[in-house]
């Protein structure tokens, strides 16, 4: 079969190897410890669950509107409103088979060949590929621990071109776990919005926040700002719902909205009617679950980034939000494939390499794991990095 230019132009995931490597050895008997993972490792609150079978139970089973129910939407919009001071209508709003589709769906709206769109790096990886499947070119703008991983308005003038069409931002990001401050989203999307380019705000981790930081969606910052801005959000972090494929997105400009609606008509039509019951479940009845799991998430984090700050070759920044921590290399020569490869083959650890997250400088520790597999594998890594100095 001959293939098009569009689908030989996306890499494959590098995860999806090291992720399948190390399920192999974990079926062959071989005591892995994974942290690979990019999902909360708690079930789906049991409200939530519930009301996905009474769905079930009372024939909630047919099409739905392509972009969503409408008390979906209305509940989305009060989310909105109640956590981030943004005004939509329910109109603004379209609902999808999880952020990820949310994010594809503008990139197809916006984007066509010779156009660019500013990625901050270190990226979560499908950024890059998404705008590649649009025929954008991405751009991006290098970070690294020295700025906290945030990218300065000087950069940001620097990447942009009269071909810039769209600018990605990802606070709290993965796989950092950077999150970025009022005044500096401020002047982010002042200039965006000077200039015309979209700000596509990726808020996905919103609510997995640790220490004094809070979240500041980007759109609140000023009308110039929230009109030129699709907010994407979802509830697979944040309420433990990753297989549900829930996911939306929020816009002032009707006409973005409506060409999304069609992309979406003619691809997947409808999320899964299900799903849309207990998301709206988990959006009007959150309950102690979210809180609960984000404590859990900052003791972990605390007790993974101390100990790998011990470790004599590696180092991290502790990261603000999110589920991750990105890891410095500090020996010379060692590239993050090698030291993942590594790491997995002689000690049995599976990591992400930063080089699928645009550094080969870093790897990547998913802490949405138990307490006793972090200590477990931890050792592991210390143990390695002694032997290896
Ligand atoms: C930064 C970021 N955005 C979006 C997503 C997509 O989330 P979902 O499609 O499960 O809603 C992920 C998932 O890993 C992510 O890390």
């Amino acid at each position: 079969m001959k293939l098009s230019s569009r689908a030989k132009s996306v890499s494959p995931s590098l995860t999806l190897a090291i992720t399948a490597k190390a399920k192999k050895m974990k079926e062959s008997g071989i005591d892995v410890v994974g942290f690979g993972s990019g999902e909360p490792d708690f079930d789906t609150p049991d409200n939530i669950k519930a009301a996905a079978i009474k769905a079930i139970q009372q024939g909630f089973t047919k099409y739905t509107a392509e972009s969503g129910t409408d008390e979906l939407k209305k509940a989305i919009c009060e989310k909105f409103k109640k956590d981030n001071n943004l005004s939509y209508s329910p109109s603004q709003v379209v609902v999808s088979c999880g952020a990820k589709h949310s994010l594809y769906n503008i990139i197809q709206a916006v984007c066509e060949k010779g156009d660019e769109v500013i990625i901050p790096a270190p990226y979560w990886l499908s950024y890059p590929e998404m705008a590649i499947l649009a025929e954008a070119k991405p751009v991006f703008i290098q970070t690294d621990d020295s700025s906290g991983f945030r990218i300065s308005v000087s950069d940001l003038k620097k990447a942009i071109t009269k071909r810039t069409k769209a600018l990605i931002i990802n606070s709290p990001s993965n796989p950092t776990g950077a999150i970025y401050s009022r005044e500096q989203l401020r002047e982010i999307g002042d200039i965006a919005s000077q200039k015309g380019i979209l700000i596509i705000s990726d808020e996905i981790y919103e609510k997995i926040i640790f220490d004094a930081n809070s979240h500041v969606s980007i759109a609140s910052l000023g009308e110039d700002i929230f009109k030129n801005t699709v907010v994407v959000n979802g509830v697979s972090k944040s309420f433990a719902m990753t297989g549900w494929r829930i996911g939306y997105l929020a816009a002032p400009d009707a006409e973005l909205i409506t060409a999304i609606k069609n992309i979406q008509s003619h691809s997947t039509s409808n999320p899964a009617s299900i799903s849309q019951m207990a998301a709206l479940e988990g959006l009007r009845n959150p309950g102690p679950a979210i809180e609960e799991m984000r404590s859990a998430f900052e003791k972990r984090r605390n007790y993974m980034a101390e100990r790998i700050n011990k470790i004599k070759g590696l180092s991290c920044l502790k990261p603000e939000g999110a589920f991750y921590i990105f890891c410095r290399i500090a020996k010379k020569g060692l590239s993050s494939m090698e030291l993942t490869d590594r790491l997995l083959d002689e000690v049995k650890v599976a990591v992400v390499p930063g080089k699928v997250f645009g550094s080969d400088r870093h790897i990547r520790l998913s802490f949405a794991t138990s307490m006793e597999n972090i200590k477990k594998g931890v050792d592991r890594i210390e143990e390695w990095f002694n032997k290896n100095q």
